[in-house]
């Protein structure tokens, strides 16, 4: 199938304290050393409104955040990045590396917080209107490492309000994300995030080589 548009759109997801964004950070600086236009998206957030939708969605104040309110606003942040940011880099031609997606939704909100895949996907279409990453790196580990590190990156008081919640919680999170892998193994790589990060980076460079390579080809 054609694809809709000439540059990549590629996503990292992972429990909180999987090292995604370090890992995201370096394929990024190999990339632009081959010549490619990378643009750094982030979720929430990544824009001027999504800034400010992050601010609530991640201050430990508001605890009292309902579980619908918590997904429609993960999706006015996505709509807005998708808008603005993304689709318009992906139509130029750039690599745009995108630091947690819709996936994070299905498996934060939809299983772990139990508000169903059927509302998270809906909205998924209203908001991302069919765009899909090409190519998902899952950076996994056991749970003990990655909380431990979560807690240990010293975040700031403002965005607490998601590492606060139960060790259950971030169970469900990595399951979720395990039966998503299961279930599309072609899209979504799961990379062993517990070795040192030059190994890790090694691993995450075999897996997205091969799609740059397909698409210079085709
Ligand atoms: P970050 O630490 O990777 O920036 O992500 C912020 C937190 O938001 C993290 O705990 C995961 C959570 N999150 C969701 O619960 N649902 C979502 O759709 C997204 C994008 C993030």
């Amino acid at each position: 199938m054609a694809r809709p548009y000439p540059g990549y759109f590629l996503t990292f997801e992972g429990t909180d304290g999987c090292g995604k964004t370090t890992q995201l950070e370096r394929l990024a600086a190999r990339l632009r050393a081959r010549g490619y236009e990378v643009v750094h998206a982030v979720e929430p957030g990544g824009t001027r409104i999504g800034a400010q939708i992050r601010r609530i969605l991640l201050d430990s104040a508001n605890q009292d955040l309902c579980p619908t309110a918590e997904m429609l606003l993960y999706f006015a942040s996505r709509a807005q990045n998708v808008e603005e940011c993304i689709v318009p880099a992906l139509k130029r031609g750039a690599v745009v590396l995108c630091d947690r997606f819709t996936d994070s939704t299905l498996v934060y909100q939809g299983m772990a917080r139990g508000v169903g895949e059927e509302p998270v996907l809906a909205l998924d279409r209203i908001a991302c209107r069919g765009l899909a990453p090409d190519l998902t790196l899952l950076i996994d580990m056991d749970l003990e490492t990655s909380l431990e590190r979560a807690r240990s990156r010293g975040l700031s008081k403002q965005e607490s309000r998601m590492d606060e919640q139960a060790v259950e919680f971030h169970r469900r999170v990595r399951e979720g994300y395990l039966k998503l892998a299961e279930r599309e193994p072609r899209r979504v790589r799961i990379i062993d995030g517990r070795p040192d990060a030059d190994s890790v980076e090694r691993a995450v460079w075999e897996a997205v080589a091969p799609l740059l390579e397909e698409r210079r080809d085709s």
